[in-house]
């Protein structure tokens, strides 16, 4: 949430943190801002509500020369979109610019102590009084800025990835984070700073993942990393994996769909040196030490958020059925307030496509705290998800820049579907001809999800009979169910249809109230150990003239007499149901979105990486 950028070196710095601020806008689009020092000394900073091309257009005939810059695109917390809550924000001299991104949950009592003491403040942002906070210490100690920002620090409740500039020295920047993240790219004596690597991939292949609770100092040619507590930090630079297609739309339209059709090599990347279909062998290196615990665990505990936590209610119907070791599928923003029963023997498993979300950050601390095993599942390399876990998978599915999950959910699907299997293996419940046969079925479900794409002009004629529809129901059973809660969310976020999910047999129990001829009904009715029930509960829609859309197996004939619309998805063996029925719901919602006039890759509201919580 809220994307942040900076600059300091020899080159332009305007067109570097534009650009920069434009692939990170996935993380908040509702204002941007910049803030530059001119040559001439002087700090100029342009806000403006809406997008960053908005912001880029409202520039384009002022002074942007400048060698030294910061950015920021905002998700709003506190205070409306506006020019005036957009950042940078200053300080009361107007000698600092500060972005932010992050919540300080102390800040009104801050504020208050401020304003008694004559403090101004433009905006109602929390962050407006971090910066000022950070000026009244640098005044009162006569310490250096990054020593401010330091001692500031320490007052501070909440998460934080701040970027500052001083008008009064155009050749220093500090950074520091705690909760959210924050990249530095080092280059030949020039630094970029971003959310993460995007801005800075085509300028530098080295990078500094700054740590919670750090400190950096950066002059031109030199960077220097403190902790919190005062403490000498030794830099360690990484070299980036990222490549610049992979966060290009490579002539798509949207990145959604970008990301849809790229499903068939990003399973196959997330499978990759993993299975030995011939040997009927799961080989999940990042586990390796873990092997033991996992064999005698007795319970896992996944928690997640949104659509990561619908990949782990598919993950506990088939760790249950597969390993026989009993999972519990928690919200993590709900576990981390419950008071939990957690201890030792447990392994807690965060899933999470960014590895920032911040109710899921809480919930495996505390699950540390208690002294559990914590592993994770997470997409995003380096990210604070997987630099927490004690161990883990990664899903390899890429970058994903379209707000709404996508690749990234059948990643984490195939990831779980490898670790269900993984750890039949390691407690030996599934026979060896068993698992010899579910992987090589699922060696081949890339080619099987490439088939399902076929679907896109299917979804598109359907979308055109629901895209005026004010609601819609999604319905399955087994692994069917959580699919249906996927397929719901994603047609909510992206068409703002209201839609909800249901397992199909609690139909009766409730929402088959709303059913009428107006109310689409979209059915996982796939040829599977609950089909008949199923036809049933498609019967008892009819019976109340809803208009059933059904995901069904190649060549069936029953449910086609019953629907109204019919999507084929290839045949297959159960396991592998939630990868293939997924694809034609993505690509109903996307569809529908598009055609009432939403920007599927930017859906109202909503950003990409929730830290905050
Ligand atoms: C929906 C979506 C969100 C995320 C949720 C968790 O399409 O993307 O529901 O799944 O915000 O995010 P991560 O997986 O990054 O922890």
């Amino acid at each position: 949430m809220c994307g942040i950028v900076g600059y300091l070196g020899n080159r332009d710095a305007f067109p570097i943190l534009i650009k920069g601020l434009k692939r990170l806008e996935y993380r908040g689009y509702d204002s941007a801002g910049i803030g530059l020092i001119a040559p001439s000394g002087s700090l100029n900073i342009y806000k403006k509500t809406g997008k960053v091309n908005q912001l880029e257009a409202y520039v384009a005939n002022q002074n942007t020369a400048a060698h030294i810059g910061i950015g920021h695109s905002r998700w709003a917390t506190h205070g409306i979109p506006s020019d005036s809550n957009a950042h940078p924000h200053t300080s009361e001299s107007g000698r600092l610019a500060m972005v932010h991104n992050g919540i300080i949950e102390n800040y009104a009592a801050l504020k208050s102590e401020l304003l008694a003491r004559g403090h101004h403040f433009a905006s109602e942002t929390d962050s407006e009084v971090l910066i000022h906070l950070i000026e009244e210490i640098q005044q009162n100690e006569g310490c250096s800025l990054a020593e401010a920002v330091r001692l500031s620090l320490s007052q501070i409740i909440g998460a934080y990835a701040i970027v500052l500039i001083n008008k009064a020295n155009p050749t220093e920047m500090v950074a520091a984070r705690k909760g959210s993240p924050l990249v530095i790219g080092v280059g030949e004596n020039e630094f970029f700073i971003g959310s993460d690597a995007s801005p800075l991939i085509e300028y530098t292949k080295n990078v500094i993942y700054l740590n919670d609770l750090e400190v950096a100092h950066i002059t031109q040619g030199q960077l220097n990393i403190k902790s919190i507590d005062n403490n000498v930090r030794t830099p360690k630079i990484q070299e980036l994996e990222l490549k610049l297609e992979a966060i290009e739309k490579g002539g798509y339209d949207y990145f959604m769909s970008k990301e849809i059709h790229e499903q068939p090599r990003s399973i196959k990347d997330c499978m990759r040196g993993r299975i030995y279909p011939e040997q009927g062998l799961v080989t999940l290196g990042g586990l390796k030490e873990y092997s033991e615990k996992l064999k005698q665990a007795e319970r896992l505990v996944f928690v997640a958020c949104g659509t990561s936590w619908h990949a782990a209610l598919v993950g506990e119907y088939l760790i249950e059925d597969f390993a026989r070791t009993s999972v519990e599928v928690e919200y993590a923003s709900e576990f981390r307030y419950r008071n939990p029963i957690i201890g030792e023997k447990d392994i807690v498993i965060a899933i999470s496509q960014s590895g920032e979300t911040a109710d899921t950050l809480a919930a495996m601390t505390l699950a540390k705290e208690r002294g559990a095993t914590v592993l994770g599942i997470c997409n995003v390399v380096g990210s604070s998800i997987p630099r927490l876990s004690d161990a883990g998978i990664y899903t390899h599915a890429g970058p994903e820049i379209g707000v709404a999950s996508t690749k990234a959910f059948t990643a984490q699907v195939t990831v779980l579907t490898l670790f269900a299997l993984y750890l039949s293996q390691l407690k030996g419940t599934l026979k060896q001809g068993k698992l010899i046969e579910l992987l090589t079925e699922l060696d081949h479900i890339p080619e099987l999800v490439e088939r399902c794409l076929q679907l896109d002009a299917g979804t598109r004629f359907i979308a055109e009979e629901i895209k005026n529809s004010r609601n819609c129901i999604f319905l399955g059973r087994g692994t069917g169910f959580p699919i249906a809660l996927e397929g719901a969310l994603k047609l909510k976020e992206i068409s703002y249809i209201h839609a909800e999910g249901y397992p199909a047999a609690e139909m009766k129990h409730g929402p088959i109230a709303l059913i009428d001829e107006d109310m689409p009904v979209v059915v996982i009715a796939t040829k599977n150990s609950s089909y008949d029930k199923v036809i049933s509960n498609i019967q008892e829609v009819k019976a109340r003239k809803g208009k059933v859309i059904a995901i069904v197996t190649e060549g069936d004939e029953e449910v086609r007499k019953l629907a109204d619309f019919v999507l084929e998805i290839p045949n297959a063996d159960d396991t592998f149901l939630p990868l293939l029925a997924s694809i034609p719901l993505q690509l109903l919602s996307y569809h529908t979105a598009l055609l009432r006039g939403c920007n599927v890759d930017q859906p109202r509201n909503l950003a990409k990486s929730v830290t905050v919580e």
